[in-house]
């Protein structure tokens, strides 16, 4: 039974991945180097301190103190934020908006489950809050993606068995996550980065909600 769908937001709902990237690449090469969208791809779904974690190891940057990698992550954070400015309903990537409609009118209920701090204010920009039933973001949760904890706590709040959520994600940690949760995941972007999906697309647009509406409930156990 399909009874609801998780959404991932950042590159899944709202262009915002290629904003993250921006940032993290401008802290890099201030820090003195390079940082590469390929490198890029394990930060994806990863809370703001662990990305950080892990551009400073691809930097080979050790022994900063607490406080100093805290002064980096708002740095990085004021450059994101100055780049959402510009974010507007356009930037709500394509076919999104459909398919949301679509489950809503079908009785699926909706939800975010991101691991941003900024998601209220990404939703309130792009102005689609209200087509989810719940949102769960990184100002509610403890434990960051790969642990399935948000996933988990949208669930319970849309009041769904786990086996009965799919989730839309486009990060490798977000994949695997949803898996830990026991739920199904569609993966959206490269299948070679997303492997464990139980089905890859490589946008919404790319897929009439309909078909994949059948292929969902075909594909249930
Ligand atoms: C999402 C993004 C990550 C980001 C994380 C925290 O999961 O995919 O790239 O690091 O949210 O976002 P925040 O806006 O709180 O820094
Ligand atoms: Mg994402």
């Amino acid at each position: 039974l399909f009874e609801a769908a998780i959404f991932d937001l950042d590159g899944v709902i709202v262009d915002t991945a290629k904003f993250h990237y921006q940032a993290w690449k401008r802290l890099a090469e201030e820090l003195g180097f390079a940082f590469s969208e390929i490198e890029n791809e394990q930060l994806k779904g990863v809370s703001r301190m662990d990305s950080l974690e892990l551009l400073l190891r691809a930097g080979g940057i050790t022994n900063l103190t607490r406080g100093q990698k805290e002064i980096l992550a708002s740095r990085k954070n004021e450059w994101y934020k100055e780049y959402l400015t510009t974010l507007t309903p356009a930037d709500v990537l394509p076919g999104v908006a459909r398919f949301l409609h679509h489950l809503r009118s079908s009785g699926i209920k909706t939800a975010i489950a991101s691991a941003s701090k900024n998601a209220p204010l990404i939703l309130d920009k792009v102005n689609i809050g209200p087509l989810f039933d719940v949102v769960v973001d990184g100002n509610s949760i403890v434990k960051a993606k790969p642990d399935p904890e948000v996933f988990l706590q949208a669930a319970r709040l849309l009041d769904a068995a786990p086996s009965a959520c799919y989730v839309f994600e486009d990060a490798e940690a977000g994949v695997e996550g949803a898996i830990r949760a026991g739920m199904r995941v569609v993966g959206i972007g490269a299948e070679q980065l997303l492997a464990r999906a139980h089905l890859t697309v490589t946008s919404f647009e790319q897929l009439e909600p309909v078909f994949l509406l059948s292929r969902i409930g075909v594909s249930d156990p």
